[in-house]
């Protein structure tokens, strides 16, 4: 079986000292790098831009896993690619035309994923599991770090697990939103494979290498 993703969230990093933290994830045995990327529109919050992915591409040699709550994220897509994304991730909300968009994405070279807030439909994404490398199940609404994760979330990501089993898809099923020691145990059991964490990670006690490694204990490898 391949090993279990942890995907530190920076939007709870010192931006001060963003290569630094950065650095300090990679080196306690983070597996990919999570960037927010927020718009103030499809979510009440504004973060980061192409500007800096390129710049954590500077940063690491892991993997950016890029999760866009930006609406229209067609017309940004090929910027964010040029960046240095590894991963577009784009919300079924915020995408009319799903499937024209994932193949956008794919054609840029990048893996492409689709993710859902928590009060959207699994059936929503049903029609295009057959073509994404990566699955989000957002289990906090979208727009803030540190927020409580939702509960009710671990059947929804259970449906998806069998969704993507049914049609023998190795696509990554990955959770956003209130990650932490405490809530691993569940995930795990309802079929994650990918864990984003940003509070968890970075306002740990004894800083972010510390935060990685307690969760690394928690997901595996
Ligand atoms: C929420 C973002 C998350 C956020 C998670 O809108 O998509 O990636 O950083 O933060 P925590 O782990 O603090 O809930
Ligand atoms: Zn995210």
């Amino acid at each position: 079986m391949r090993p279990n993703i942890l995907a530190p969230s920076i939007l709870s990093a010192d931006f001060t000292h963003l290569g630094e933290e950065i650095a300090a994830c990679e080196t306690a045995g983070a597996d990919w790098i999570h960037i927010d990327v927020m718009d103030g529109h499809f979510v009440p919050n504004l973060t980061m831009g192409p500007l800096v992915i390129e710049a954590c591409r500077r940063a690491t040699t892991l993997p950016l896993d890029v999760h866009l709550m930006i609406e229209k994220p067609e017309n940004l897509l090929e910027a964010f690619a040029s960046a240095g994304a590894s991963r577009l991730t784009v919300h079924v909300e915020t995408c009319p035309h799903l499937h024209r968009t994932l193949q956008q994405i794919k054609s840029l070279g990048v893996k492409a994923g689709v993710t859902l807030n928590p009060g959207t439909h699994t059936m929503t994404i049903e029609p295009v599991l057959h073509m994404v490398d990566l699955v989000l199940v957002m289990t906090v609404n979208p727009g803030f770090g540190a927020q409580s994760f939702l509960p009710e979330m671990l059947s929804k990501i259970a449906d998806v697990r069998a969704m993507l089993d049914e049609i023998d898809s190795e696509a990554w099923l990955e959770v956003d939103g209130g990650v932490s020691e405490q809530t691993i145990p569940g995930l795990l059991a309802a079929g994650t494979d990918a864990f984003v964490a940003g509070n968890s990670v970075f306002k740990h006690p004894q800083g972010a290498s510390a935060g990685v490694q307690a969760l690394r204990r928690k997901i595996g490898r």
